[in-house]
C-alpha cells in the first residue's frame, strides 16, 4: 500500500506531459529479419519452426509471432515439408487488392511456373498492413483444423480459416511477395502479443 502513496504522489507533482509516438520497430524486438524476400513464383526458403528459440504449445494448438512490413501483399506459406513441391501448402496473403481484402489458398505448386490456388477464404481486411510500422501478429494452427491470425495487442483473431477441418501443419513456413517489396519478421518472442492495449503513444511527463 505503501508503494501505491509513493505513486500518487509522483503523478500529483508531474507538471509537464507531452506525447512522443513511440518507435514502432521496438514491436520487432529479437525478432529475426527477412529482407532479401524472393518473388511469388520463386524458389522460397522454407525455415523449420521447431527450430525456432520462440515456438508456442498449448494442449491443442501450435503457435509463431511473425511480422511484415510493406504497402500491399504480404504472403506466407507454410506446411510439413521443406521442398513442398507436389503437395499443398497453406497461403495467406495478407492485404492484397491495394491493402484491402486478404485471400488464403490451398497452394499447390508443382514447379517455379506452375500452380494451382484453391481458396479458402476471401476476408476484408482493410489497410493493415503499413509501410512505416511492422504488422505484428500470431500465427496459431489448432489441432482441429482452425487456423487464427491475432494482431498484437488484440485478443480476437482478425482471420480464421480452415482447410476442409483438416489438421494443418505448422512445420515449415516461407515469405513471399507479389509486385511490391516488403519484409518480414519471423521466430519473434511469444511474450510481447499478450498487451491489451495499442500502446503506441508514450506519455513522457517531467517531474518539477
Ligand atoms: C478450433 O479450436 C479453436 C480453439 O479452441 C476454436 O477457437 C475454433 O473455433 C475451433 N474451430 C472449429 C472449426 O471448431
Ligand atoms: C474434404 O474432406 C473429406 C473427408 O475427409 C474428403 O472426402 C474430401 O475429399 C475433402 N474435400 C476436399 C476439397 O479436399
Ligand atoms: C506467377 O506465375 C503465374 C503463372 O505462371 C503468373 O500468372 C503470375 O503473374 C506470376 N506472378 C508473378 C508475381 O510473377
Amino acid at each position: 500500500m505503501e508503494s501505491c502513496y509513493g505513486l500518487v504522489i509522483i503523478l500529483l507533482l508531474s507538471t509537464s506531459c507531452n506525447a512522443q509516438i513511440r518507435n514502432p520497430f521496438e514491436a520487432v524486438q529479437g525478432c529475426l529479419q527477412y529482407d532479401s524476400v524472393p518473388g511469388y513464383n520463386d524458389t522460397l526458403e522454407y525455415f523449420a519452426t521447431d527450430s525456432f528459440r520462440h515456438v508456442g504449445r498449448t494442449h491443442n494448438s501450435k503457435y509463431i509471432r511473425v511480422g511484415m512490413v510493406g504497402p500491399t501483399d504480404g504472403i506466407i506459406r507454410f506446411g510439413k515439408s521443406r521442398f513442398p513441391y507436389g503437395e499443398s501448402v497453406s497461403e495467406i496473403c495478407l492485404s492484397g487488392w491495394s491493402n484491402q481484402k486478404t485471400e488464403v489458398n490451398r497452394h499447390t505448386r508443382s514447379s517455379n511456373s506452375e500452380y494451382i490456388n484453391t481458396p479458402l477464404k476471401i476476408q476484408m481486411t482493410p489497410n493493415v498492413l503499413s509501410k512505416t510500422r511492422p504488422m505484428m501478429f500470431r500465427l496459431e494452427v489448432f489441432d482441429n483444423g482452425s487456423v487464427q491470425l491475432t494482431k498484437d495487442g488484440e485478443k480476437r483473431p482478425f482471420l480464421e480459416f480452415d482447410d476442409n477441418h483438416s489438421r494443418l501443419d505448422l512445420d515449415y513456413i516461407a515469405f513471399t511477395k507479389w509486385n511490391h517489396e516488403l519484409f518480414y519478421y519471423y521466430d519473434c518472442p511469444l511474450n510481447m502479443d499478450s498487451n491489451s492495449v495499442d500502446d503506441t503513444i508514450v506519455l513522457r511527463c517531467s517531474f518539477a
